[in-house]
């Protein structure tokens, strides 16, 4: 089988992980958690980073730190994975459900002001498959009407928009280091800010509310969290973010490839890259269109066949149980996205002649 997007471990890996276990620092302190959060928001170019379990935990820990809770509403796209939702509700603040564009699958920024109240008190853009949301507009939008943005980058380390890394450009951005991950600790997350207050407070937040003492007695001044990554993760993350960049050079360079096979095909639609946007193409992902002769379903049904992996598009959020009842706004393209997409292999390792292979599955598959 041609795997959807499995990890690249190729470098100081189990290097780093054996120090933190020969120097027995392998759990939430040590020296390479403080590096990974240093290495980590140089690369990304923020002023503050700090890691978390996993990615779902650094958006709680966003909300949290922001003082978003009870009674306030929060914009996110319904065609999403569900963690971004789910950790609005886990500080008990509500979903509006905003539609996506058709071209890059992501928040269309155009149809945030519509759904706006008194309650909202934050955006959260969610970059899926590695395309930044138009995050000019977003930032127009959220100074206008004063509100927070939380960027949820878990799927897009690497991108940019302007010139400036995806999540670095809201108030908060989230990153996951989870297994299919462009970098991974197994299970992981960071937070980034800009802002030094907002750093403080999540690291805080993050680790128990725990006030330094002069005794080293445990004194807590509010309710915190234990949302802290072990030591022998982040010696793991360290090597990997070494490699970064070659991964993300190799994901564009997979991109282009399929672009250029898919190109010619009647009835694909290959994945957008807009002006002033770079996409590291996390998943890299096409549209099945009807002139293409069969729908979405079959064509996976063709390629699990042929022993490819790929995946249809997240189904959308707003018609699960727990948000059915959730406001918001036309969910048009949402819905039809998730009717016609598809995310291909796109693993760091995936060769040449397995792009090749896919390619020509999807050509054959029809007449
Ligand atoms: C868009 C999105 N948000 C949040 C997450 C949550 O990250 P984690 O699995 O590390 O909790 C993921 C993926 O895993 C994701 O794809």
């Amino acid at each position: 089988m041609i795997p959807l997007c499995i990890p690249e471990i190729r470098g100081n890996e189990l290097k780093y992980v054996k120090d933190c276990i020969d120097t027995n620092w392998v759990s939430s302190v040590g020296s390479y958690v403080n590096l990974f959060e240093e290495k980590f928001s140089e690369y990304v170019g923020s002023k503050s980073a700090v890691v978390t379990m996993n990615g779902t935990a650094a958006l709680q820990l966003a909300l949290l730190t922001l003082g978003i809770g009870g009674g306030d509403e929060v914009i996110v796209p319904s065609l999403t994975f569900i963690s971004p939702v789910n950790t609005i509700k886990y500080v008990g603040a509500e979903p509006v459900f905003v539609d996506v564009c058709r071209d890059t699958f992501v928040m269309d920024a155009s149809k945030i002001e519509e759904l706006i109240t008194s309650k909202t008190k934050a955006i959260m853009p969610v970059h899926i498959y590695g395309h930044p949301v138009d995050m000019v507009k977003v930032m127009q939008i959220a100074k206008k009407h004063n509100l927070f943005v939380i960027e949820d980058a878990t799927e897009s380390l690497g991108s940019t928009c302007n010139g400036k890394m995806a999540g670095t450009i809201g108030d908060i951005g989230c990153f996951s280091f989870n297994g299919n991950k462009l970098i991974t600790t197994g299970a992981g997350g960071m937070l980034v800010t800009n802002n030094l207050e907002h750093g403080k407070r999540a690291k805080f937040l993050s680790t128990q509310a725990k006030v330094v003492t002069e005794n080293k007695a445990f004194y807590h001044s509010e309710i915190g969290y234990n949302m802290r990554m072990p030591n022998l993760l982040a010696a793991f993350g360290v090597a990997q973010l070494e490699n970064v960049k070659d991964y993300l050079k190799t994901k564009r360079e997979n991109a282009l490839y399929y672009n250029q096979l898919l190109g010619e095909i009647k009835g694909i639609t290959l994945p957008a890259e807009r002006e002033n946007v770079e996409n590291c193409y996390w998943l890299y992902s096409i549209l099945v269109e009807d002139e293409y002769g069969i729908t979405r379903d079959e064509l996976i049904q063709k390629l699990n066949a042929g022993k490819i992996e790929a995946r249809p598009f997240f189904m959308p959020i707003h018609d699960m149980p727990p948000y059915k009842g959730s406001r918001h706004g036309d969910l048009t393209v949402t819905n039809e996205l998730y009717a016609r997409g598809i995310n291909l292999p796109s693993s760091v390792g995936l060769t040449k002649e397995e792009i090749s292979k896919v390619c020509e599955t999807i050509k054959n598959s029809v007449d």
